[in-house]
């Protein structure tokens, strides 16, 4: 009789594909849309043939749960992550092992409570100055692109408690950066044959070039701070002054860029499109926006002082934000890969294997959610909201690579609607496309044109 073992299957290839590219350039080219049918074809679990890869999708709580958690020690991050790194270098969001643990270990300490408490003026402050250039086009009667604005705001937020002072007069050079570097990053995943960053071709010299600018605001901020000589109660200084606890080493100056990029574009891309799918869910649903704004206005009006111990009496705002991460969760896909082979819901996943987990689908699942699709805040509130799976509503991802900046966004988003709402209501205007773009971050693709309007 023969001993031979039996190896589990692979998981089911979809039979949709090119020809010569294989079924994973179907998602490229369309990947909300494809995903979604792959997904209801072929379930939970099933394999993409993409040249020189090898790619898996899961989009089951607890198959995600086990690559995010339980097992996160065979996984390190997917293919996306390694093109992110022409950007981020080797930062928090991108590095591994042991290095990871001990940068996140060091910079933990900024996101503490304590922390986040003494950011809360800042960040109500630029919400505030925001809203006095909303009401110059609410007093015009003029649509607006809200998302640059957005960013404009979170850029100015996270450049605060990076760098203690705004990015003000670079605000638009930085953000047009960031969006050319996205795009950039989302061509390089779609095209099956990319010519390495080294040739000179226009597609790698606009990313140079783009790189070169963001470089450059970095690098001469922490020139500057060196030269001062203080330490500042920021970030920068924060991480400046660190030390390894075993060989007393600082770091150098092109792992602070590196830590500073991520946090600058984790902080400001993810928060910016959160805040602008929230205004257009909002806009769609009067009676929504009017039951948070009258919340808005009783607190407000009754005395309430906005600040970090007074916010999470605005419930309401807070359940309105999860809601719309749940329909457009700004990191729209988390991947991993596998170290070593491993099994998982019954098939073999080979070495080196990149696992998407598409969390949108999870999001929006009718397995998991009624009426998926509606736009209903109150599926967060506090009496329901502990019995919400982790690994079905994860806008933040899950496990010890889970954001670490979560705690920073929520307090940020709702401090800059309840500031908005207090003064405006926000109209799309008519007949304006909307659509999801499924980039590093869900985009708006059209931006997203829209009327304050006075209350
Ligand atoms: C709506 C806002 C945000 C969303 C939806 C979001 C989402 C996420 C997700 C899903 C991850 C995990 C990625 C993975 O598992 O591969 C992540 C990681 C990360 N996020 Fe956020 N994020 C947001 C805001 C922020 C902010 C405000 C900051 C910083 C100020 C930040 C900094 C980071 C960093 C540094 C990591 C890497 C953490 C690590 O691997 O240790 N994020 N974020």
């Amino acid at each position: 009789m023969s001993t031979a073992v039996v190896k589990k299957p692979l998981p089911p290839f979809p039979e949709e594909e090119h020809w010569l590219f294989g079924s994973g350039y179907l998602i490229k080219k369309n990947p909300l849309v494809q995903m979604d049918f792959f997904i209801k074809k072929y379930g939970d679990i099933f394999s993409l043939s993409v040249p020189l890869h090898k790619v898996a999708v899961v989009s089951s709580p607890d198959l995600a749960r086990y690559i995010l958690l339980d097992n996160n020690k065979n996984y390190t991050k997917s293919l996306a992550y390694d093109l992110l790194k022409s950007l981020l270098g080797n930062g928090l969001l991108t590095s591994e092992g042991d290095f990871w643990k001990k940068q996140r270990r060091l910079i933990q300490p900024a996101f503490h409570r304590k922390k986040l408490e003494e950011l809360t003026a800042m960040m109500i402050e630029a919400a505030e100055k925001a809203a006095t250039k909303f009401s110059k086009y609410a007093a015009t009667g003029e649509y607006f692109d809200v998302l640059p604005e957005m960013t404009a705001l979170t850029l100015d937020v996270i450049s605060k408690a990076i760098f203690s002072s705004g990015v003000d007069d670079k605000a638009d050079i930085v953000g047009k950066q960031i969006a050319i570097l996205n795009e950039i990053t989302m061509e390089k995943l779609r095209r099956p044959i990319r010519i390495p960053s080294i040739f000179p071709t226009p597609f790698n010299l606009k990313e140079r070039r783009a790189l070169q600018i963001l470089d450059n605001v970095v690098y001469e901020i922490i020139d500057k701070r060196r030269k001062e000589g203080i330490s500042k109660d920021d970030l920068l200084s924060m991480l400046m002054d660190a030390r390894d606890e075993e060989t007393g080493e600082s770091m150098d100056n092109k792992q602070l860029r590196d830590e500073l990029m991520t946090i600058f574009i984790a902080g400001n891309e993810t928060s910016s499109n959160a805040l602008t799918w929230t205004l257009y869910l909002l806009s769609q649903h009067p009676e929504i926006e009017e039951k948070m704004i009258r919340e808005i206005d009783e607190k407000l009006n009754a005395g309430v002082a906005l600040g970090f111990n007074t916010v999470s009496s605005f419930a309401y705002v807070h359940q309105v934000i999860e809601e719309s991460m749940r329909l457009f969760p700004a990191v729209w896909s988390v991947g991993r890969r596998t170290i070593e082979e491993d099994e998982i819901g019954g098939f073999r996943i080979e070495k080196q294997t990149n696992v998407l987990i598409p969390l949108i689908y999870l999001h929006r699942s009718e397995k998991y959610w009624d009426e998926p699709l509606k736009f209903k805040p109150e599926r967060f509130a506090p009496e329901t909201r502990g019995s919400i799976d982790k690994y079905v509503y994860f806008p933040f991802g899950g496990g010890p690579r889970i954001c670490i900046g979560n705690n920073f966004a929520m307090l940020e988003m709702q401090l800059i609607l309840i500031t908005l709402y207090r003064r405006f209501r926000f109209k799309l205007k008519p007949g304006f496309e909307v659509d999801g773009e499924p980039m590093v971050t869900l985009r708006p693709r059209h931006g997203m044109m829209m009327l304050a309007v006075n209350k």
